[in-house]
């Protein structure tokens, strides 16, 4: 018999990668206020997410997932214009999507990491340089991410500014996706100067739609009345870290009492350093309704999977669950088929998402944290053909990316080199894939899927629009 949910039951239990509050009654302060304020995000939204995820576990769709491993409040790789970042973004992310779903016909899912995406774990609790130790950087809705005692001191007020800047971002983010700009005949717009390498092949793949387009118009379609062509369904995830945060803004559903949604974001994840099945982050995540990610690294053995699952699903409702694995590239196909026979062998339903970013970090020789291309390609073409193998269906990818044209990933397109790194390294975690290598990976992704439904021979499900 599970134990009574409340939203508060989390504090009993034990917990990790949580910050240092100087002033805990400051902090109390601010999450009452949070308490107060209204929802970012509807429970309804968050149904229709896992209603669309559920058709993902079943085979028939694609999860897209992504955006920065850590948001900022100030912005620098976009010259705190954050207006246009988040644009820029967006319009990547719709151009990834409209290459999956046109180029391998599938229906997409899109789930931003923005609008939240501002708590880090970190693998050290504290920083050493020129023999000063402070606090770790935690994401700037912790501290700040400057090496100074003041900007590392844990300050509750940022938590106000990080549901404000989430506010602010999901306003642009519906003004874009339903104001016309998401419209399928802004294809050719949504096009950045990027390498005529990877232009080229967009372009081919928007003037396809268009013509698609003009011939349905042709035959007396009226496109203006079909909002599928015109809008998007964009949804919004962050990893569920600080705890107090999450619990000030989950809120009982109106329309479903007894059911509680974590009004945040649509879903939530729960990261590789807080997934202990007894901790507090799993216990406050089995409680909301909103659908779940759980990262899967390399740690991770198969019992515990299965427990994990029995507790964060145990409806065993499609869409609820998203395995996101992240094991890396030389470890995905020792560990996956292991991990996918349990859960077969259960009866369990998830959405299997490939995470090619956080098991390919290393350094560079030129000292910088990065990720190879190759590798982040290679690992997510064994999640593939591990998938293939076992008759599995391969539901989706989470990757760190940003609209700008950064150099924090090695190879792509550009082949960007260890020295090359320095030019506009601006990521304040993790090394993010820029615009061009991210919209490469979609083309390589939908070439994969194509194969994946070749195999299968399976009748194309409907595509409703973007
Ligand atoms: C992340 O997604 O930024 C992250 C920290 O991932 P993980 O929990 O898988 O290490
Ligand atoms: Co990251």
């Amino acid at each position: 018999m599970a134990e009574r949910w409340t939203r508060d039951n989390w504090r009993k239990k034990p917990i990790v990668q949580v910050p240092d509050y100087p002033d805990q009654q400051a902090l109390a302060s601010v999450e009452q206020q949070l308490a107060s304020y209204p929802p970012l995000v509807f429970a309804g939204e968050a149904r229709n997410l896992k209603a669309a995820l559920g058709r993902v576990a079943q085979g028939e769709g694609f999860l897209l997932q992504g955006g920065d491993c850590a948001e900022s409040f100030t912005d620098p790789s976009a010259n705190n214009i954050s207006a246009n970042n988040i644009r820029d973004f967006l319009r990547v992310f719709l151009q990834m999507a409209v290459v999956l779903t046109y180029a391998a016909s599938v229906p997409v899912v899109k789930v931003g990491r923005i609008a939240g995406q501002f708590a880090k774990p970190r693998s050290s609790p504290t920083e050493k340089k020129d023999g000063q130790e402070l606090p770790s950087y935690r994401g700037d809705i912790i501290n700040g991410p400057e090496f100074n005692a003041t900007a590392r001191a844990p300050d509750p007020a940022r938590l106000i500014e990080a549901y404000r800047h989430s506010a602010s971002t999901l306003n642009l983010i519906r003004a874009l996706t339903h104001g016309g700009y998401a419209s399928l005949g802004r294809v050719h717009q949504w096009m950045l100067e990027v390498d005529p390498r990877s232009a080229q092949r967009y372009l081919e793949l928007a003037d396809r739609i268009s013509e698609a387009l003009a011939f349905m118009q042709a035959c007396g379609l009226d496109l203006e009345r079909h909002p599928e062509l015109k809008t998007t369904d964009f949804y919004t995830s962050h990893e569920a870290l600080l705890l107090g945060f999450e619990q000030a803004l989950t809120r009982e559903d109106s329309t479903h009492p007894g059911t509680w949604c974590a009004t945040s974001a649509h879903m939530v994840w729960i990261g590789d350093r807080t997934r202990q099945p007894d901790h507090a982050h799993i216990d406050f995540c089995r409680g909301i309704m909103n659908p779940l990610g759980l990262k899967c690294g390399p740690s991770s053995k198969v019992d515990e999977l299965l427990r994990l699952i029995d507790i964060l699903n145990p409806e065993n409702d499609p869409g609820r669950l998203t395995l996101i694995v992240r094991l890396g590239a030389d470890k995905v196909g020792d560990m996956l088929p292991a991990m996918i026979r349990a859960v077969q062998r259960e009866g369990r339903s998830v959405v299997w998402s490939c995470d090619p970013m956080h098991g390919n970090t290393i350094t560079s020789k030129s000292g910088y944290k990065t990720r190879p291309f190759d590798l982040i390609l290679k690992e997510v073409k064994s999640f593939f053909s591990v998938h293939a193998s076992e008759g599995t269906h391969a539901g989706g990818v989470h990757l760190e990316m940003t609209g700008q044209h950064v150099t924090e990933c090695t190879g792509g397109a550009h082949a960007i080199t260890d020295e090359g790194l320095n030019a506009r390294y601006h990521t304040l975690c993790d090394p993010r894939l820029n615009a061009e290598q991210a919209i490469e990976m979609a083309f390589l992704m939908a070439d994969l899927l194509k194969q994946e439904r070749a195999n299968k021979a399976k009748p194309l499900p409907a595509v409703s629009g973007l």
